[in-house]
């Protein structure tokens, strides 16, 4: 069925987690780059907010904010001239919140070479041009590794409670 660009969706609608699945390509060009020629932590960071944003919209079809990032590593370097390749998809719904994974991977295209760069998990909330929070319809995790994800985000998002808690405690 096609559907006129002027009809809206149904937004509550639960939605499987390939329909939010999306990829981002970069080169990595000099002003991405230190003095080195390696790319900057900030810029990469950068385009894995974009990613996981792109995710997040697919599965809402709302207006979303990053709620929080997730500890973040880089484990190989990257350079000026290589492909950057992130994949991100939607792992779980919560009520107005949602977690997006992200995977980052560097390609080498003179070596033929394919290295995981980092991976991060981030949290959106749906919200609407007020900055009203909004509900997210569910998300369902059909195969085996989108239900392991599925599972897991449940996990990390009660660390991620408990943490908040802690930092608020600190704070008093
Ligand atoms: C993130 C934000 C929407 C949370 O709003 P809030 O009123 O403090 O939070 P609430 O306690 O009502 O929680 C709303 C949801 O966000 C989740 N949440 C809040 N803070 C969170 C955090 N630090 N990490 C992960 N999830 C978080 C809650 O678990 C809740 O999820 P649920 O509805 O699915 O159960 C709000 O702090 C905000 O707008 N921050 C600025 C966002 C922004 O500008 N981001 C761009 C980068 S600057």
């Amino acid at each position: 069925m096609t559907m006129n660009m002027t009809e809206k969706h149904d937004s509550f609608l639960p939605r499987p987690v390939r329909d939010s699945q999306s990829e981002m390509n970069e080169i990595v060009l000099p002003n991405d780059t230190n003095p080195l020629g390696a790319l900057l932590g900030g810029r990469l960071m950068h385009w894995i907010d974009m990613a996981a944003a792109m995710a997040a919209h697919r599965h809402s079809h709302q207006y979303v904010v990053t709620a929080s990032i997730d500890h973040l590593d880089f484990w190989t370097p990257v350079h000026v001239g290589d492909l950057v390749v992130l994949r991100s998809s939607v792992n779980r719904v919560f009520t107005t919140s949602m977690e997006v994974g992200v995977t980052v991977w560097v390609e080498n295209y003179l070596a033929d070479e394919t290295r995981q760069v980092s991976s991060a998990y981030l949290t959106f909330v749906a919200v609407d041009a007020a900055g009203r929070h909004l509900k997210v319809a569910p998300v369902i995790p059909e195969s085996d590794e989108e239900k392991r994800r599925y599972e897991d985000a449940g996990r990390r998002r009660e660390l991620r409670r408990a943490e908040r808690e802690r930092r608020k405690a600190n704070l008093r």
